[in-house]
């Protein structure tokens, strides 16, 4: 994939997870990587292993600490980012938190709140920081909302309320951005190997857990081929894994009834053990 030679990308949350792996693969095709998060330490090792993916030793990988929840932070880094390192041909939007994964009655105002503040407001932040810089460039905005977007969950109402936000973003961008030639790329994971779901776990109710696993389990590097062939290919919409694609044909084609039938009935199922 020769298109992604030279290339600048920008990646939120690529110190860890989905985001450090599709670092690490863009940077094996020839890509400039600026890696964003708020844990130093964590993003210092991230570029050790960017940079050891490198195809050629010209490639730059750098690395900025930033809070994505923190608009004015967002703005003052992003526009020095610009002016040192160049605007970003590809913007891949992968920080998010999962965290307070439980019964609604458990989660706080703050705790909803920081969610929202993370997952949405962070990527409207970074999105709204690089905009200007991208037209010129014709540049790629991704966003990683998740497959908790498409059908909703028990214990994710923080959770599916933020990702299903973000279905709302992109497709409101995606108009916006269409004519001046700038694609949008949004992807729907199922549950992903990564640090994530140590925070999840901690609350997530057993009528929760249950219901994820109608969704599949992938592998890390796995999506991130899945997000850089789609970026390729200026895909839009995007459900990476087969059992995820299959409950979303059959959720879409029966207006969500046959997805609400068989997920009534693990609920119940689990309930009672
Ligand atoms: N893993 C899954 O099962 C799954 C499934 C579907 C969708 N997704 C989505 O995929 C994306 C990546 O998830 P992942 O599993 O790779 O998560 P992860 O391994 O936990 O990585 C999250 C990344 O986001 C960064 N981050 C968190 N809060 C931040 C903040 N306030 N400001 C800046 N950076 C922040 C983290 O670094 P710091 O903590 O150092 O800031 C880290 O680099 C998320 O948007 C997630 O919702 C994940």
């Amino acid at each position: 994939m020769e298109q992604f030679d030279t290339k600048m990308v920008y990646i939120t949350g690529g110190s860890s997870g989905i985001g450090l792996e599709t670092a690490k693969l863009l940077s094996s095709l020839g890509s400039d990587i600026v890696l964003l998060a708020r844990n130093s330490e964590k993003l210092e090792i991230a570029k050790n292993l960017t940079e050891k993916a490198k195809k050629d030793t010209r490639q730059k990988i750098r690395t900025i600490s930033v809070d994505v929840r923190d608009h004015h932070d967002v703005y003052d880094k992003m526009q020095r980012a610009v002016d040192e390192f160049g605007a970003p041909d590809i913007l891949i939007n992968s920080a998010g938190i999962n965290k307070y994964a439980d019964h609604f009655e458990n989660i706080s105002h703050e705790m909803f709140n920081e969610v929202m503040n993370v997952n949405v407001n962070g990527v409207r932040n970074v999105t709204h920081a690089l905009l200007p810089s991208m037209k010129e460039k014709k540049g790629h905005v991704v966003i990683l909302s998740s497959a908790a977007a498409l059908f909703g969950m028990f214990g994710y109402t923080a959770y599916a309320t933020s990702k299903a936000a973000l279905m709302g973003f992109a497709e409101s961008l995606r108009y916006e951005l269409k004519p001046l030639g700038m694609p949008v790329t949004v992807f729907f994971p199922p549950e992903v190997d990564t640090p994530m779901n140590l925070d999840e776990v901690k609350t997530l109710p057993k009528e929760g857990r249950a219901m994820k696993s109608m969704g599949g389990f992938l592998m890390p590097d796995h999506v991130a081929k899945i997000i850089v062939k789609a970026i390729a290919k200026k895909k839009y919409f995007v459900i990476p894994g087969y059992s995820t694609r299959l409950l979303y044909f059959f959720h879409r084609m029966s207006n969500g009834f046959l997805s609400r039938i068989v997920s009534d009935f693990i609920v119940k199922r689990t309930a009672q053990k």
